[in-house]
């Protein structure tokens, strides 16, 4: 990192699948001018290229070359690979599934690093996923860790893929969305907690609205102290 970027501000809010942290982040890049990165795309993505290109989930070494290779791009809210929209095919929940297997690959994680903190660029970056203020970020100036209760989750994902016309069990959601904590909590490498400085916010109950206040007025809190001192 160049003293330079150390400068540029960033918010990481990390936290479970489907707590909405997502929307949370991409409403408070919007509100604040700032570019959004989806790190959770980035293990998505690489999943769904290691299926076309017939590699197994498991192999390590091919996955990371892979990852460090990958030909990438967001561009309004989607992401293209190869310079074709994958949009569709990475927000299924057995993409969710994958990803979160090959997360647990440490050579695959320190492949994404790079990849991840490029997206620090002026005039600030919002990012979401498991260890944004824990490895990738660990100077952000806001860390949120943001959770919802599991059943409000799958709940959630429930309405969206009903929304979309997908089919959905909610029984399913809920044992997958389980698993993926599980499995995403208990790696050895980056593993999905909560970094000592970071701000706790549940919005089981809460609006988006709600959350992205919370967010944009710690974000306010930090500038302000920093003006101070
Ligand atoms: O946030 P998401 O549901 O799109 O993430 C999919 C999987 O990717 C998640 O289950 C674990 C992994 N992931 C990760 O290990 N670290 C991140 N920073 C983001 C996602």
């Amino acid at each position: 990192m160049t003293d330079a970027s150390r400068l540029i501000p960033v918010i990481t809010i990390d936290g479970p699948s489907a707590s909405g942290k997502g929307t949370v982040a991409a409403l408070v890049a919007q509100a604040l001018g700032f570019h959004y990165l989806d790190s959770g795309a980035l293990y998505r993505v690489t999943a769904l290229a290691a299926r076309d290109a017939g590699i197994s989930l498991e192999d390590e070494t091919s996955l990371s070359e892979l990852a460090a290779n990958l030909d990438l791009a967001f561009r309004d809210g989607e992401c293209y690979l190869d310079g074709r929209s994958v949009g569709d095919r990475i927000r299924s929940e057995a993409a969710g599934g994958d990803a979160s297997r090959i997360a647990a690959l440490p050579a695959l994680r320190a492949a994404l690093l790079a990849r991840q903190r490029a997206f620090r660029q002026s005039p600030g970056l919002v990012t979401d996923g498991r260890d944004m203020g824990t490895v990738v970020f660990p100077g952000a100036q806001v860390k949120v860790y943001l959770t919802a209760s599991v059943e409000e989750r799958a709940r959630r994902r429930y309405n969206q893929l009903i929304e979309k016309g997908l089919p959905a069990n909610l029984d399913d959601l809920l044992m997958d969305l389980r698993q993926r904590d599980a499995r995403d909590a208990s790696r050895a490498t980056a593993p999905m907690r909560q970094a000592a400085d970071a701000h706790a916010l549940d919005t089981t109950g809460l609006t988006v609205g709600q959350a992205m206040d919370a967010v944009l007025g710690w974000y306010a809190q930090a500038n302000a102290k920093t003006v101070t001192e």
